[in-house]
């Protein structure tokens, strides 16, 4: 056995977790409609539902908060906010938002036009909700392997250069506002797009004088996968490698709430002066002064650091290192997870777990179920739920992935309470013939998955009691 290694950090402060009974989670559960969102948080023993947001802050953080600068205008946390993108992001204009979604909106209504198209290396929900609701038709240009979870590759989140010329050729650059390119693509699995990729993009989108703009949510997590993988980047400091991945792109949305280690904030940033003052108009509109942006000076205070934070090599290497210890432990049980294991999650391949439920008995919601009340560790479905119905026909897109996500707060648990989780989850898949499907009884109309509710089917309305035996939840 090599030798061991353990987290960069030591704990200042404590959370109690709570943990409830079999039958108090089965309540819970019941009251929640069965989907994981509508938990209270307080019935939640391991949760898992989200990198979000979630993140612990360090002490230099906490420390931090209290030099906040409240100032409605001109606030020199803010300065501190916009010097710390610019050194280690590389753009030379930012607005603050108040979170990542925030800065679609912005940026969505800037450049989008009613017939327009926007290619992305798969969607997320937010970008592609704010992306349709301006008229524009969202294109998957992902590499086919992304739609596969079995097959290993080391960067499954790349665009297919040969799917965006198509495009081009079909509608016309000038259909196409923007190409948006997610890095460690969050709905494929976590997975990472190679520098080599970027480049290629950046380089043929140039040529047609289409702007390429990240979506940077994860970037020092990708930053990871190319150091590891990627040819000649293994000696480079993950804050070089970061730059270099954003110099391939016009500007970028950030979800502050994930890679600067934040648990609000965000913002927009881009090299485009006249685009940048236009955005700033609507910085005021929707989101507050462009000197707070609808966050606080602390908060402003806290992500300043945590950008810097995320970037040192010893923390992502744990981070990463975290995930495979989840993941790698699914592996040798035999569990289907998604392949390679991505940079913030683990996710369980549904369709494969539960082969015995069709796609409409939502067999990665009713997985998602019956984690939580084995074992009251929550986490959260990425199939058809989470992908919608189709903006023309109203039909349900299809999703090939039908998952869930297994997302680990940065700096929270330890690989202790991993090996909670994976207990429950071979546990699960032991007696996998049993875990029943659900019937969806109330369905909101945009991101439904956030409050939809459920009820398990009435001919199998059956999942696991603590005891190994059947019992109903009806
Ligand atoms: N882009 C990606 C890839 C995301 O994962 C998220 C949020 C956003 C944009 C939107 O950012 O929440 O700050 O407005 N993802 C969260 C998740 C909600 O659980 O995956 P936000």
């Amino acid at each position: 056995m090599g030798r061991r290694t353990a987290e960069p950090y030591k704990i200042k402060s404590v959370e109690t977790l709570s943990m409830l009974s079999y039958e108090e989670r089965k309540e819970s559960l019941k009251r929640a409609g069965y989907n994981t969102f509508l938990i209270d948080s307080e019935d939640v023993y391991i949760d898992l539902l989200t990198d979000s947001g979630t993140t612990a802050m360090s002490d230099e953080q906490w420390g931090a908060l209290m030099t906040g600068d409240e100032a409605y205008a001109g606030s020199k946390s803010w300065k501190k906010l916009e010097k710390a993108v610019q050194e280690f992001y590389g753009y030379q204009f930012v607005l603050p938002t108040h979170q990542g979604r925030g800065a679609e909106n912005i940026l969505s209504q800037l450049k989008i036009k009613d017939g327009d198209y926007v290619p992305g290396n798969m969607y997320f929900t937010t970008t592609r909700a704010h992306q349709e609701m301006n008229g524009a038709k969202f294109v998957d240009i992902i590499i086919d392997e992304a739609h596969n979870p079995t097959i290993d590759h080391p960067f499954k989140g790349n665009i297919d250069l040969t799917k965006l010329q198509k495009l081009i050729d079909e509608v016309g650059a000038e259909k196409i506002p923007y190409v948006c390119l997610a890095v460690t693509v969050n709905l494929a699995g976590g997975q990472p797009v190679s520098m080599r990729n970027m480049k290629e993009v950046y380089e043929l989108c140039q040529t047609y004088q289409i702007d390429v703009f990240f979506d940077a949510t994860r970037c020092v997590e990708n930053a990871f996968f190319i150091k590891e993988r990627e040819e000649g980047y293994a000696e480079k400091p993950i804050a070089h490698i970061l730059k270099e991945m954003l110099s391939y792109s016009d500007g970028c949305t950030m979800s502050g709430k994930k890679d600067c280690l934040v648990n609000i904030g965000g913002f927009l940033a881009m090299n485009d002066e006249e685009l940048y003052i236009r955005s700033r108009e609507l910085v005021v509109v929707y989101e507050g002064m462009p000197s707070y942006g609808g966050m606080a000076g602390r908060d402003m205070e806290a992500m300043a650091i945590g950008i810097r934070e995320a970037v040192d090599d010893h923390y992502i290497e744990h981070r990463i290192g975290q995930v495979r210890h989840l993941g790698d432990q699914l592996i040798e049980a035999g569990v289907p997870i998604v392949l390679p294991i991505g940079g913030h999650a683990v996710f369980l391949d549904a369709k494969s777990f539960l082969p015995h439920l069709k796609q409409d008995e939502f067999p990665a919601q009713a997985l998602a179920a019956a984690l939580y009340l084995d074992s009251g560790v929550r986490s959260m479905e990425r199939g058809i739920i989470s992908a919608g119905r189709n903006i023309e026909t109203g039909e349900n897109n299809r999703p090939e992935l039908e998952l869930v996500r297994l997302t680990i707060p940065r700096r929270v648990y330890t690989n202790n309470h991993m090996d909670v989780v994976v207990d429950s989850i071979v546990d699960l898949f032991k007696k996998r013939d049993e875990i029943g499907g659900l019937k969806m009884d109330y369905e909101p109309p945009t991101l439904r998955f956030f409050n939809a509710r459920f009820s398990p089917l009435a001919t199998s309305n059956e999942l696991i009691s603590e005891q190994n035996k059947k019992v109903s939840i009806e």
